[in-house]
């Protein structure tokens, strides 16, 4: 029994896989969000392409949060309520927590049986540290569970995950941020900058293939949780960077002309058709300045690695 864990399901299926393929394959521009990438093997696989060199951020961003940690603890203070929503094995958290020693930590993240895992090995780990580990759906909400202590709060967003949302959503989620934090909070967030497309599109096209399989994971889980007649085979991988709009694609792409069946629905791919799964936005200092000033929050400090890979933002409510 690890007692300074507790887990909490907020029973994030707001939208299942079933709704969301219906309503993205009924598009004229088929998609699926992103989230549904994350089931277990998703996640494994995702946990490999931060080890492939081609997928510098984590490791930038990694070598950042390492020799930042006493600099950040000095500008955050200790003992805050530490938040991380998608939190995944909480690898990164790992290389603050004893500088920031926050009173709590709630790591958040979609795929249950995955954040257990990772919070029962976290808190073997840190035996000072209470863990309350919750199942959300942070694309929505982050519910905070009622466990946690009062006191000023730190929500810690690396990865560059806020790029899988568009800008406006990411505004939303900005928005959802700040209230959660309250007053006297504060955003600790990783994000990825614009940089030569060589290097973005090697990124989501390493050269072992698991941003491929990744990929593809998608199209084998809807085999796998629905009545479906897919077939992964007849799908390739796609990922470039789309200049204009300042983002990596990442589509499936149909080989063939072929009709999926699902539930009495008939969902026609032209050869060469894609379904795409996911944007993942860069952004320049000044375009993410912008974009969290819009929404409720001053800019404290921030720090780009010297190769220009990689920025880290710590920014307050106003
Ligand atoms: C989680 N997210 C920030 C990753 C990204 O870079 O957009 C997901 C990913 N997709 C392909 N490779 C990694």
């Amino acid at each position: 029994m690890i007692e300074n864990v507790t887990f909490h399901d907020h029973k994030p299926q707001a939208l299942s896989l079933y709704d969301a393929v219906v309503a993205g394959l009924s598009k004229s521009d088929k998609s699926i969000p992103p989230k549904f990438f994350y089931d277990q093997r998703g996640s494994e696989l995702f946990d490999r392409i931060c080890e492939q060199p081609e997928y510098y951020l984590p490791t930038v961003e990694r070598r950042m949060l390492s020799s930042l940690a006493e600099e950040i603890a000095n500008l955050t203070g200790t003992g805050r309520v530490l938040i991380e929503p998608g939190a995944g094995n909480a690898a990164k958290v790992r290389l603050l927590l004893d500088a920031l020693r926050p009173s709590a930590f709630v790591p958040m993240d979609i795929s249950f049986d995955y954040l257990k895992s990772s919070a029962r090995a976290l808190a073997v780990e840190y035996p000072w540290l209470p863990i309350h580990a919750a199942c959300v759906d942070f694309t929505h909400s982050l519910p905070i569970p009622r466990e946690v202590p009062n006191g000023p709060r730190l929500l810690f967003f690396p990865g560059s995950s806020l790029g899988n949302f568009s800008p406006s959503e990411a505004g939303g989620f900005l928005r959802l941020v700040h209230d959660t934090v309250g007053s006297g909070g504060m955003m600790l967030i990783g994000v990825d900058t614009k940089k030569s497309e060589r290097v973005l599109n090697a990124a989501y096209n390493d050269a072992a293939g698991l941003t491929a399989d990744f990929n593809l994971n998608l199209l084998q889980r809807m085999q796998q949780e629905l009545d479906t007649d897919i077939d992964p085979e007849v799908f390739e991988h796609l990922a470039f960077y789309n200049d204009e709009e300042g983002c990596i694609e990442m589509h499936l792409v149909s080989t063939e002309e072929q009709t999926l069946r699902l539930n009495g629905h008939r969902f026609e791919f032209k050869k060469g058709e894609t379904l795409h799964t996911e944007n993942s936005y860069k952004y320049s200092q000044t375009e993410f300045i912008n974009l969290v000033t819009e929404n409720g929050f001053n800019e404290v400090r921030h720090w780009v690695d010297d190769d220009g890979l990689f920025a880290v933002y710590l920014v307050a409510v106003a």
